[in-house]
């Protein structure tokens, strides 16, 4: 009899029907960009976390003589695991910038096409159908479908938000007590937890766990028995502040179940030739992410152009890194300062691409009806933010904007949004934000484009913004 049924099988019709927690209005501003010269009027991105900073010096490297020579063995199959000089340089250049307690072993990386596909992987070998991960949220939003469409894997949200308890020091603070009672709960709910996930530093709070908390944190997993698995994709996107990563801690309570992800796409701002990749000491969890490897395998030549690029530490440490952090902080500035001039309070960031910003003033009501309501009129506007909902925040209002772009693109933002929002007011017959001038004016693009500013300077950035208290709650 023929089937009039769908075309396909009912895990094929969850993947098929998966739409995002936004909906199909999640990718509007791609399909009308905006374009300095040829679409003026598109809708402006700052939503998504790229770094479009530093295409210059990427590709001067990238074009130098030797960087694209084709050996014949690079057109054949390779182990699935990633190339072994490739694995050998990524060892190495982890040992020396995550600061590994001892030399990382080359065996334990396993390289795939970018760190959503080392996510689902391991989600998928490290736990079955219907079993949990705890994840704090707000957290980068794409984990969700990372886990939930290949290993139908789900989260365990541990809610964190803006009210700061006694003895807490920043909003949306962690705390092992707020992962022992999401612990709880979901054991109270039936949901096996099988594993402990963690991005630091954070997307999309921009902020970077103290060495203590994660030592806390993973001291936690082990006593439950969870895998724990740590995101550092933004290891050196720090700008503000120091970065312990696990590699660098002189203990791991529990080596065989800590698995610790690093990728190419945020550091060296290039999220489209996909690279990423995870250390993990388990030979068993390898074994079982070979076998998705070969789905998820890297072009040789890639690998290849990869390792030359991070063999090169002089050019790291003296072109690459210091003109990227200068750029950030800049970049940052720009953007909080114009933040701070329509009203918007955000949160203090040491690192990442973006910040963490309060538009909870300009919500009807705090609903995340009225906070997708917000969303919608800001695309009318034509410039598309994240909504707190695309990272599971628990509290309406909060905002995600990315400042890794050019200064002309910032500013357009600046007055997009107080376009849109002082049309918000004016409806409400409240008062329009307004830029504010006069000493507090944003700087010239030429003088933010420059880059010759000296260290004094950058403190003064820097300073500039905590004086103005912009992230003091
Ligand atoms: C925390 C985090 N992990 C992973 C990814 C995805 O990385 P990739 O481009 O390597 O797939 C992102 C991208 O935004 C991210 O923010």
């Amino acid at each position: 009899m023929e089937n009039k049924g769908s075309l396909l099988s009912s895990r094929g019709a969850r993947i098929a029907g998966y739409e995002g927690i936004l909906g199909k209005g999640f990718d509007m501003y791609v399909k009308d960009p905006y374009e300095q010269d040829t679409n003026p009027q598109g809708i402006l991105n700052l939503g998504t976390s790229e770094n479009k900073l530093c295409y210059d010096i990427i590709h001067g490297r990238l074009t130098r003589p030797g960087m694209n020579s084709l050996a014949p063995h690079l057109l054949q199959y390779s182990n699935v695991q990633g190339l072994e000089s490739f694995r050998e340089e990524i060892a190495k250049f982890l040992t020396e910038y995550a600061r590994a307690q001892n030399p990382l072993d080359p065996e334990h990386v396993v390289v795939m096409n970018g760190c959503c596909s080392v996510l689902a992987s391991l989600t998928a070998v490290l736990c079955d159908s219907e079993d949990g991960y705890l994840i704090p949220t707000p957290y980068y939003g794409s984990v969700y479908p990372d886990s939930w469409l290949y290993g139908k894997v789900r989260p365990v949200h541990v809610q964190l938000d803006s009210k700061m308890s006694d003895g807490e020091s920043r909003p949306f603070m962690l705390t092992v007590k707020k992962l022992e009672d999401a612990m709880t709960e979901a054991s109270k709910q039936g949901i096996r937890v099988r594993a402990l996930i963690l991005i630091n530093p954070h997307n999309p709070l921009g902020d970077i766990y103290p060495a203590h908390l994660l030592k806390e944190c993973l001291d936690f997993a082990h006593r439950y028995g969870l895998h724990v698995i740590i995101d550092e994709i933004y290891m050196l996107s720090v700008y503000d502040g120091t970065f312990a990563s696990v590699h660098s801690l002189d203990r791991l309570p529990d080596p065989e179940r800590t698995h610790i992800i690093w990728g190419f796409s945020k550091d060296f701002a290039m999220c489209g030739i996909r690279v990423g990749t995870v250390y993990t000491q388990s030979q068993e969890v390898r074994k079982a992410l070979n076998q998705l490897a070969c789905f998820h395998g890297c072009a040789g030549p890639v690998q290849q152009v990869l390792s030359h690029l991070i063999w090169d530490q002089e050019w790291i440490n003296n072109t690459f890194l210091p003109a990227n952090r200068r750029r950030l902080l800049k970049s940052r500035s720009i953007l909080v300062n114009g933040l701070q001039k329509l009203n918007i309070p955000v949160l203090k960031s040491s690192a990442g691409l973006f910040v963490w910003a309060d538009f909870r003033k300009f919500l009807k009501t705090q609903t995340f009806e009225a906070e997708m309501d917000l969303w919608w009129k800001l695309i009318h506007e034509k410039v598309y933010i994240s909504p707190g909902q695309a990272f599971y925040c628990s509290e309406p209002g909060w905002f995600r904007l990315v400042f890794s772009d050019t200064v002309n693109k910032i500013q357009l933002g600046i007055e997009r949004l107080q376009q849109a929002l002082g049309m918000l007011a004016a409806c409400d017959g409240e008062d329009i934000p307004t830029l504010v001038s006069g000493e507090d004016s944003m700087p010239e693009p030429e003088n933010i484009d420059s880059d010759s500013d000296t260290s004094d300077e950058l403190k003064d950035l820097a300073d500039t913004t905590q004086l103005k208290k912009i992230a003091v709650y």
